[in-house]
């Protein structure tokens, strides 16, 4: 039998309701397997701020480390000032662990309603860097609060943190059908940082010689995304315009309910993390209401890093099978537990 060590950090908000439920689709899909997960609940979030005024310690990260793996829910909160948790906390998490490959799938699945009008087949990935670009927090402010404030926010591009993700966007796209990688960015305007990625896409593209390769300005990924989403394979992109054209990826393909995510370290030297894309959402936090399926569709993404592949997609095909039910529900909405255990009920057979 195999151990799997699994932090769970459920976070703020719906989060302890959708990680509840992706533990138990989680332990359906071992079942049978190998496999024994043991979970570490770690209490990180806002409560733990107003108690204690810590985000995550020091101690706490390598309690983390520790493990294989990190479940993540939803980070942010109402009652704390903006950006002290999500710096502090799940920024920390993915910079202190060098999860450098943000990756985030957009399916649009058989039953599901897309704002779209034609939205032909969507079957993309987006390859988000996650460790560096304007999230590092290398800016300042002068003079703050008086009309002559001036606020810089810059963004960090090394040659070594653009090359490394752009090779892990390559493979990915080597072993996927089409072949196809896209590169989003706007080297018309961020012209230093733009033209690194953009001679780095060419430079990797020689050891991927199958691969096709094509870009976009960030505002016409955007346009294309509404009107022919079917044209994306993998696309790769720095932190911020990955972060903002994933929230439209999962809003043409049924919402940010459904939407996964993995935010991972290639060489596996510290534990990957695993967490829905949507918030912590506190205005329908605690009442059951929301849809576990994007921390469920993140638990196979989890399995499949885990060298689950078979569990993995037993997972996603419990989650499409769901999907496609739903239209049939006549529009009775199912509470978290219910979804949960109708989805841990088809993982299980
Ligand atoms: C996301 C979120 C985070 C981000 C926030 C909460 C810091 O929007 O995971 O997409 O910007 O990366
Ligand atoms: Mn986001």
């Amino acid at each position: 039998a195999r151990d799997v060590r699994l932090a769970v950090v459920a976070g703020d908000g719906i989060g302890t309701e959708v990680v509840e439920q992706g533990l138990l689709a989680l332990e359906a899909a071992l079942t049978g397997t190998d496999v024994r997960v043991s979970t570490t609940d770690f209490d990180l979030g806002a409560r733990r701020w107003h108690t204690t005024g810590e985000t995550l310690t020091d101690t706490d990260l390598d309690a983390i480390r520790a493990h294989d793996a990190i479940l993540l829910g939803a980070i942010g909160d109402p009652t704390v000032p903006s950006g002290v948790l999500e710096r502090g906390l799940l920024l920390k998490l993915r910079f202190a662990l060098d999860h450098y490959v943000n990756l985030r799938p957009s399916r649009l699945y058989p039953g599901v309603a897309s704002p779209l009008g034609n939205p032909g087949d969507i079957d993309f990935v987006v390859v988000r860097e996650g460790t560096e670009g304007p999230y590092v927090g290398n800016g300042g402010a002068i003079r703050v609060g008086t009309p002559a404030e001036v606020a810089n926010e810059v963004s960090v591009n090394t040659a070594f943190g653009v090359e490394r993700v752009v090779r892990d966007a390559f493979a990915r796209a080597a072993a996927r059908p089409r072949k196809k990688l896209t590169l989003v960015h706007k080297h018309n305007v961020l012209v230093h940082a733009g033209h690194l990625w953009r001679r780095t896409v060419e430079a990797v593209n020689a050891e991927f010689p199958d691969v096709t390769v094509d870009y976009l300005h960030v505002d016409a990924a955007t346009i294309f995304m509404v009107t022919n989403p079917s044209r994306f394979d993998v696309i790769v992109t720095d932190n911020l315009f990955g972060d903002i054209i994933t929230d439209l990826a999962a809003a043409i393909t049924g919402g940010i309910g459904l939407a996964a995510s993995a935010n991972i370290n290639p060489e596996r030297t510290t534990p990957s993390m695993f967490e829905p894309v949507h918030g912590s959402a506190p205005d329908i936090a605690g009442q059951g209401k929301a849809d576990p399926t994007a921390t469920v569709l993140s638990v196979a993404m989890l399995l499949d890093h885990l060298g689950l592949p078979d569990a993995s997609a037993t997972v996603e095909a419990a989650v499409a099978a769901d999907i496609a039910e739903r239209a049939s529900l006549g529009g009775r909405v199912r509470s978290t537990a219910e979804v949960g255990k109708d989805l841990a009920d088809r993982i299980a057979g």
